[in-house]
């Protein structure tokens, strides 16, 4: 897909469709006389339309319009909620709403009207007062990256043909009246790269567990690792019992599929990025989890083959980086396992020990992410990793707490943490903080152990946490993704499935270090 922005007026620009957005009120001066011009064009129909109800400002309501005298032939309406409070996350999934309500249409060359309303809104994601407002570049690099992704569809994976299936654009045409069009086009660019990045990420997440094992992963990990000039060690299980990684060899054991510790890498040894640091993405690859012994409720299990999103999404995130930014030292982590009952599984109340030198009761087989992350998060800093990064469908209770739209987020010390925050929020990516409380500790303490896996049901989120932060030196958050991977139903901006959460948050933080503090 080619992207062109031009500062041109809406109804001016060849396209198939033109998508204009519609917010609650009316939109002033310049903004204002342009949309009046387009309804004139449409002879009125935008105003008829909006009296009747049928285009309205509620968020991704879409309605497509003849265009009449405009350069396309058809007009997208796109409710766009209040102008006031059109932030980076709204500006996302109204660019993905877009290109996902062409599905099965025939169109190839889509362009979107940004009135320069939304880009001086000065709304923002975490409402937090260090959030930068949203500048043209930033909303113009949220568009091309959610068109991009919106055009993701998982349906097309295992057939062949499909009649909903995304448009295919040659052509993404953003209309914005900005200063700089060379500095827009490049933002531009880089959108497109990170929607790209998300869709490797989807597309391996989605894909069933009975394809992707972590053998598969792995050999995916090395076509991507090849194709992009990344280094990549694939540690199997033999050097990873020599080298003690207790905790994560305790995972696979009940499955006929081997584990693979996936370690991916920019950059030689020792070297740092401008900011002094060796960031380590890690991510959780349980590419099926049936809980092992603790064999989890039949019910949704089949929902378990998406535990390996945390690895698909490091292993994009590095492969992104590395595309926007070819010299910056980077590392990427993904255990991978499958959990499954077996003559040869762990069962609860074994005792293991961890790559670190702490011993570990497995007392509930089913809390295996923690195990797998313990090992790849102490591995991570023998590789020289300054600063930790994980993303993880690791529990159960940040969906319970916080649901299918806020990603629970742990970390320590709280500067890296905001670090880490605002950089997802410059992608419109959202994240609440959940305390590491100290005296929840003594509740996982075991007899024969230091500590064990689990403990009593109350306060599970945090304890989660604290299971983690025992593997870790350095400032270091954890993502707990479990609530906000995939969708069980498909929304107006992304189809049911993987959703590549904080795959955007990754690149972002590390392209920090491209340019010094
Ligand atoms: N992979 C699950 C968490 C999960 C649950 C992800 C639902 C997505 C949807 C994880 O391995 C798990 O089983 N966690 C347990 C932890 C418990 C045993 C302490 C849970 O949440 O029940
Ligand atoms: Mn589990
Ligand atoms: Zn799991």
């Amino acid at each position: 897909m080619q992207i062109r922005v031009v500062p041109d007026q809406p109804w001016s620009v060849a396209a198939d469709v033109l998508a204009v957005p519609v917010f609650a009120g009316d939109l002033a001066g310049a903004d204002g006389e342009a949309l009046a011009e387009l309804d004139r064009r449409l002879g009125g129909a935008i105003g008829e339309y909006r009296r009747l109800g049928e285009v309205s400002s509620e968020l991704f309501r879409r309605v497509m319009l003849h265009g009449q005298d405009l350069g396309a032939p058809w007009l997208l309406a796109v409710g766009a909620g209040d102008a006031a409070a059109f932030d980076r996350r709204t500006a996302y999934r109204f660019a993905a709403a877009i290109e996902r309500r062409l599905a099965g249409l025939h169109v190839s060359r889509l362009a979107v009207w940004l009135p320069s309303s939304v880009v001086t809104s000065g709304a923002t994601t975490t409402g937090a007062a260090a959030e930068a407002p949203m500048s043209a570049a930033d909303l113009v690099m949220l568009v091309a990256r959610g068109v991009t992704e919106g055009s993701y569809d998982p349906a097309t994976i295992y057939r062949e043909s499909y009649d909903e299936a995304p448009a295919a654009l040659d052509e993404l045409v953003i209309v914005v009246r900005g200063a700089d069009v060379a500095a827009l086009q490049a933002a531009a660019e880089r959108g497109a790269v990170i929607g790209e990045g998300a869709r490797v990420a989807r597309d391996l997440a989605n894909r069933a567990s009975n394809d992707v094992n972590p053998e598969v992963l792995a050999d995916a990990a090395t076509d991507l690792a090849k194709a992009h000039g990344l280094a990549i060690d694939v540690i199997g299980p033999e050097r990873a019992t020599e080298m003690g990684m207790g905790l994560f060899m305790a995972v696979g054991r009940g499955s006929d599929n081997p584990p693979r510790l996936i370690v991916l890498r920019n950059g030689g040894d020792g070297e740092h990025d401008a900011r002094g640091r060796l960031l380590a993405l890690v991510g959780k690859g349980v590419t099926f989890d049936s809980g092992g012994i603790s064999i989890k409720p039949s019910d949704r299990m089949e929902e378990m083959k998406m535990d390996k999103t945390g690895a698909c999404t490091v292993i994009a995130a590095i492969v992104t980086a590395k595309r926007l930014a070819p010299d910056l030292p980077l590392l990427a982590l993904a255990p991978a396992v499958e959990n499954m009952p077996g003559p040869h599984s762990t069962r609860p109340g074994d005792i293991v020990k961890a790559l670190n030198g702490k011993v570990v009761e497995v007392q509930n087989t089913d809390a295996e992410g923690r195990l797998i992350l313990g090992d790849a998060l102490t591995y991570a800093e023998r590789l020289g990793a300054t600063h930790l990064i994980d993303a993880a469908t690791l529990t159960g209770a940040v969906e319970r707490a916080f649901g299918k739209q806020v990603t629970g987020a742990f970390g320590t010390p709280q500067g890296w943490y905001d670090t880490v925050v605002a950089a997802g929020a410059r992608q419109g990516e959202r994240y609440w903080q959940i305390p590491l409380v100290d005296d929840y500790v003594r509740d996982m303490e075991s007899w024969y152990a230091d500590f064990q896996n689990s403990g009593p049901a109350d306060g599970s989120l945090v304890k989660s946490g604290l299971f983690l932060r025992e593997f870790v030196t350095r400032p270091w958050v954890h993502l707990d993704i479990a609530g906000t991977a995939y969708m069980r139903r498909p929304m107006p901006w992304a189809p049911r499935g993987a959703t590549g959460v904080s795959h955007a948050t990754m690149v972002e933080l590390a392209l920090e270090g491209a340019n010094p503090a």
